[in-house]
């Protein structure tokens, strides 16, 4: 099997902020706060290496040749609904970002993801496309959301979330190889109901305040 491509951010403060967000008595209000915040660490990982071009610039003081991004504007794609929670912390750092959307529900009988909604933005083989979802679990509906993305030319594709289950990282690695996930945390396992342990419970609810 290929080696998954998986970039963990071992940051100090990353790490701290992700342990206050899995103690189960934090308010969806901080909880939602810390995942913004996270989503920025992440962000400068996914897009450290962008190109770049030089420019003429004048400063106060001289003319120079300064670097400037030298690509398409990326676009994200959240995962409906939990992936949003890491959509404004993104669009702060890159505001130019186009956002696409992908809207999965699992088969009860086939246990397979199931598309419901795909909303995306236009001329994806040119730009790097950004895939979040908090948590990357069994890795059905990441894998399923990827093939949406292929299937409409995306060759550049990064998978960013903030747990990833071994579990979720083998079926990425099978059905994305190209595909490089970055994730502030590796965890244990998946227990019996397809949650990740330790985990921090259901992120969608824990974002939302559903549960
Ligand atoms: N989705 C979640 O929100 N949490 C898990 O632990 C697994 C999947």
């Amino acid at each position: 099997m290929p080696q998954p491509k998986l970039t963990i951010i071992e940051h100090p403060l990353v790490v701290h902020k992700l342990s206050m967000m899995r103690d189960k008595d934090l308010s969806s209000r901080d909880f939602r706060s810390l995942l913004r915040e996270i989503s920025q660490f992440l962000a400068y990982e996914v897009t450290r290496d962008l190109p770049l071009r030089l420019q003429t610039i004048t400063t106060p003081l001289t003319e120079m040749q300064a670097p400037v991004l030298d690509c398409p504007d990326p676009v994200l794609v959240s995962i409906l609904r939990a992936g949003n929670g890491l959509l404004d912390g993104m669009l702060e750092v890159l505001p130019t970002a186009r956002v696409g959307f992908v809207g999965l529900y699992r088969d009860e009988e086939t246990l397979r993801p199931v598309q419901y909604y795909c909303k995306l933005p236009p001329e994806l083989a040119s730009r790097r496309v950004i895939v979040v979802d908090p948590m990357l679990a069994t890795g059905h509906s990441a894998a399923a959301a990827i093939d949406l993305i292929k299937a409409k030319g995306a060759t550049d594709i990064v998978f960013q979330c903030l747990l990833a289950a071994p579990e979720g990282v083998d079926c990425m690695v099978r059905a994305h190889p190209d595909v490089r996930i970055v994730t502030a945390a590796l965890d244990e396992c998946l227990n019996e109901n397809g949650y990740i342990v330790p985990g921090l419970g259901d992120a969608g609810d824990r974002i939302f305040g559903t549960s």
